[in-house]
């Protein structure tokens, strides 16, 4: 039903020889990581080498995931391109939009209930399109797809940052903001900075209480949460080899933490065993052939150091099970007594409250198997649980086997919640209070990726850390922080001293997977005739427009809308949170524009002059003014404007409400590309000391724009409250096609009108 193994077929068709090319233009053997970059060029056969951090390449992604919050806006801008099917083969998986609450069935009743016009609209272009659908209670996103669709050797795309999942079946899976996937999914290239490169040598074996989730908490610990970025992570030797592949999947789910490109691991027998598993036995056949080019040539492995940017190494027989956190993942503590001196001295909460197993992270059988064989001995040493315990399943094909198998009965007689196969608590839809502002101090442990402030359950006071299952099952049981299950004991309900034994478990199920419905609806054949169905009146969806060009003549008499002062993120232009339900609502998420931003003049956000009244108001309220008289305005920053998640939303919003430029110290590369392709000038200051020059009242002409052109600076024409003027230079990096984009008003309309010819 799901994947595709004749498009995996001709992918390794043609892997062979690209590499064998790529090969001989690097004049050195390959890693995984380059085998899987150079076959994948969206002009086919390799005929140059790329400079690592450096060159910006096209490549032709296999495959792209979505998931329904980061799917809506995404699909909309689909909708605007002409196209009548997705170029490449693409899925869509509802999890983010389920609350845990009361437990699977209600929970899941609900978000059918409060959501079902989103979920509806997702089926409906999922279905017109030829975009496979995983309806609400299916899965997470990363879980079904390692399931469904990752394979060795491929690329893939997923608008979201732990798509890296999939490298646990040796595939380069990136994290992209919508647009990007918008622009494969119209057939057109996809463009990243050629990566570079760290390998993680691993040796030894893991055992005992040591899972894989403790390799990353380790890497983590080691390269911190920004010591990955530009790079894919690439793990090898026999440590590398002995991990199953689900394992494999949680230590590049964590990648994103660390901030890499992506992460992934050779082809070995754990990937094997695993496609057989899960009915993929002939992808496994297939990949048999290829093997060679699925991962490093043997020379890249022997002597690391002269292939990888920077080499670890870990020996996974010296690492002990680890908690990361409170509030950064990267923050590492070893179990037992140095928890107790850093929670004492740090004054984090001893006592824990929840724990919670899964997340796309950890919640494969794997991990729920080895969490219930410590479920199992605490019901049979007479354990009582000191903390409360939920559990996510990471999609219905592990859940229904996990049920048939007995595993999520040993942990409903520990009266552990069982929410929904999604996201739940991973994304805040935890309904843990009522009032998360004014909730207590307290700890709680899980499985999961991140664990900032507020993520779980919105509690600013909540300190959340990072461990594996197994770890979070017993210290859920011991209800403290600094329990260490190797050597500490537990009095049990008869008043006896209890150990918990090492935990075990299933690689995968002994009697194999089985699901009665996986959850999966596929597209029609032919899906001319669905009707896409979004009610005007609808605050949570909104059909797109598509935006008018701007014309040389709405370029002059500008208004400054904001000069931002210090760091303005995605988040401090279209901020997250509670805002997250208008997504689709491209008018109603605006109300957020730059309210998070920093007013240079007055140190406050959301508080900017409004130059036609000289009253003071919220930012998007004063940008309205401006766009109800027709006037273009213009946004003013300082340097990196931009960094953080690649959200569209964070161009397109701005775009909608009118506003014109935005013209920084410097962009953060993928919001700068972004406001390319909504048809926005992105510029940056020639001379940085300009920002300065720029005042409250200031009008701006764009003076010569009507000459815009490849490498040649815009002249801007500032115009102060007193009448005088000053001129200044701004850069851009708009190349012709980009410029072209501009002038038809975005990159989708070119696409639109490119498909109508
Ligand atoms: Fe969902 Fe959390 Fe993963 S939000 S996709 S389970 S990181």
């Amino acid at each position: 039903m799901a994947f595709d193994i004749d498009m995996i077929k001709k992918v390794y068709a043609t892997m062979g020889e690209r590499v064998d090319i790529a090969r001989k233009l690097v004049g050195k053997p390959l890693t995984l990581a380059e085998k899987i970059l150079y076959s994948h060029l969206w002009d086919g056969n390799p005929d140059k080498v790329f400079t690592r951090g450096k060159d910006y390449v096209d490549f032709a992604p296999d495959r792209i995931a979505c998931q329904d919050a980061t799917a809506q806006m995404a699909l909309l801008q689909f909708m605007q391109a002409g196209k009548p099917k997705v170029a490449v083969p693409t899925t869509v998986h509802c999890d983010h939009l389920i609350q845990a609450k009361s437990g699977a069935a209600a929970d899941l009743k609900s978000a059918n209930s409060t959501s079902a016009e989103v979920f509806d609209f997702l089926e409906s272009v999922s279905n017109k399109y030829g975009i496979g659908f995983w309806k609400p209670g299916a899965g997470i996103i990363h879980q079904v797809v390692l399931e469904n669709y990752a394979f060795p050797g491929g690329m893939m795309i997923g608008t979201d940052s732990h798509t890296v999942n999939a490298g646990g079946l040796g595939m380069v899976a990136i994290g992209v903001g919508g647009a990007d996937a918008v622009d494969v999914m119209a057939g057109m290239a996809w463009e990243l900075k050629f990566p570079k490169l760290i390998g993680v040598k691993l040796t030894g074996t893991i055992s005992g209480w040591t899972a894989p989730k403790d390799v990353i908490l380790k890497v983590a610990e080691i390269l911190t949460v920004k010591g990955g970025t530009g790079a894919i992570v690439e793990y090898f030797g026999p440590g590398a080899k002995a991990l199953s592949c689900t394992g494999k999947g949680t230590i590049c789910n964590m990648g994103a933490e660390i901030g890499a490109t992506t992460s992934t691991f050779g082809y070995d027998e754990s990937m094997e065993r695993y496609l057989r598993a899960t009915d993929r036995a002939d992808i496994a056949d297939a990949a048999n052939e290829v093997k060679e080019h699925l991962t490093a040539d043997d020379e890249v492995y022997a002597n690391p150091e002269q292939y990888f940017d920077q080499v670890i190494e870990i020996n996974l027989s010296e690492l002990g099970p680890l908690l990361n956190g409170p509030f950064t993942p990267d923050l590492s503590t070893e179990v037992g007594t140095s928890m107790t001196e850093k929670a004492t001295k740090n004054d984090w909460p001893i006592q824990v409250e929840w724990g919670l197993i899964g997340s796309c992270t950890n919640s494969s059988y794997e991990d729920l198997s080895r969490a219930s064989s410590i479920a199992q001995q605490a019901l049979d040493k007479g354990l009582k649980m000191k903390a409360e315990l939920g559990i996510n399943p990471g999609s219905e094909q592990v859940r229904f086997t996990a049920e048939r198998d007995g595993i999520l009965g040993i942990f409903e007689k520990l009266d552990a919640k069982i929410f929904t196969n999604a996201c739940g608590p991973c994304i805040g839809q935890w309904a843990r209070y009522n009032d998360p502002k004014n909730a207590p101090k307290n700890s709680i442990v899980h499985s999961f990726n991140r664990n900032f402030a507020k993520r779980a359950d919105g509690n600013p006071n909540t300190h959340a850390f990072v461990a594996s299952p197994e770890l979070t099952a017993a210290i859920a049981v011991a209800g403290r922080l600094d329990f260490n299950p190797l050597v500490d004991t537990l009095i049990n309900e008869n008043g006896e001293e209890v150990k918990f034994d090492e935990p075990t478990g299933w690689e995968l199920p002994p009697k194999g997977f089985d699901v009665e419905d996986a959850g999966f609806v596929p597209p029609m054949e032919d899906g001319s005739g669905v009707q896409v169905v979004v009610s005007p009146s609808s605050e949570r969806l909104q059909l797109l427009e598509p935006f008018t060009p701007m014309q040389p003549e709405s370029l002059q008499g500008v208004k400054l809308l904001i000069k931002a002062f210090g760091k303005c993120t995605t988040d401090h232009i279209s901020m997250a949170g509670p805002w997250l339900r208008f997504r689709g609502h491209l008018d109603n998420i605006a109300n957020n524009t730059l309210i998070g931003a920093v007013n240079a003049f007055n140190k406050k956000t959301n508080f900017v002059k409004n130059q036609l009244t000289g009253e003071y108001g919220a930012v998007p309220d004063t940008q309205r003014a401006y766009k109800a008289k027709g006037i273009k305005s213009i946004v003013v920053g300082d340097h990196n404007y931009g960094e953080g998640s690649s959200r569209e939303h964070a161009a397109m919003q701005p775009r909608h409400l009118g506003v014109g430029a935005v013209l920084v110290k410097s962009f953060a590369r993928i919001h700068e590309t972004n406001l390319k392709k909504q048809g926005m000038l992105g510029l940056t200051f020639a001379n940085e000391n300009d920002y300065d020059l720029i005042q409250e009242d200031d009008t701006f002409n764009f003076i010569d724009i009507a000459e815009f052109a490849p490498d040649k600076p815009l002249t801007l024409e500032v115009v102060h409250s007193d009448g005088s003027k000053d001129t200044i230079m701004a850069n851009h990096t708009y190349n012709d096609a980009q410029i072209n984009w501009f002038k038809e008003g975005s990159a989708l309309n070119v696409i639109k009108r490119e498909n109508a010819q």
